[in-house]
């Protein structure tokens, strides 16, 4: 018998049309104790459509990122979830890096987002796509938990670019 794949190799990750929104209110609600209200989801939708993505997965939308402009340079991940049933199959990490390529092509040299001090595993998504702890925002949850403010610094001249001068550099002779 053939193994189950860890990952989904044929989830979509798109933005959003309005019609997704209730879907998104219903991963949201799964996700967060104090979930954002259906007209603010919508308020964000209208706001940067093009920053608003979601994971469909044969039909079935399964995560979400939702994202902005803060300033002309600066992106900001507003919220992400996946769907529980779908969690730690790669689904959040796509979502995020697919945002972040929107935030940097509109112009964004940092990127910045927020998150529960408690939230081991948010955290460690975040770490592994290079954003970095640069503060706590005391009592930032309705809940009075504190948040880590987290950014993540787009190299002037691109990775891939940084990457090819590094190999150069190494390939280069005397
Ligand atoms: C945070 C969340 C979006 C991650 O989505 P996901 O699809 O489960 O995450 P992925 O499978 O893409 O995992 C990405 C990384 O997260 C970390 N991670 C995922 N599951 C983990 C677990 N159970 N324990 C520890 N780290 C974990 C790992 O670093 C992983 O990278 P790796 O697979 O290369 O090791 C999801 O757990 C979620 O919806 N949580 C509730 C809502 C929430 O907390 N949102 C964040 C608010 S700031």
């Amino acid at each position: 018998m053939e193994l189950e794949s860890r990952k989904y190799s044929n989830v979509v990750i798109r933005r959003a049309t309005m019609e997704d929104l209730e879907e998104v209110g219903r991963i949201e609600r799964l996700s967060f104790p104090n979930p954002y209200p259906r007209s603010f989801l919508y308020q964000l939708y209208f706001s940067f459509p093009e920053g608003f993505l979601v994971a469909e997965l044969e039909g079935r939308i399964v995560g979400y990122v939702i994202t902005r402009m803060r300033s002309r340079t600066e992106g900001h991940v507003v919220a992400i979830a996946v769907d529980p049933e779908y969690r730690g199959r790669g689904i959040g990490k796509s979502l995020v890096l697919r945002a972040m390529k929107i935030l940097r092509e509109k112009g964004s040299r940092r990127v910045r987002l927020e998150v529960r001090v408690s939230n081991e595993v948010a955290i460690s998504l975040y770490k592994s796509l290079g954003f970095e702890i640069e503060g706590v925002i005391r009592r930032y949850y309705m809940d009075g938990e504190d948040a880590y403010l987290m950014y993540k610094y787009f190299e002037d001249e691109g990775e891939e670019k940084g990457l090819i001068g590094r190999i150069g550099s190494l390939i280069r002779g005397p």
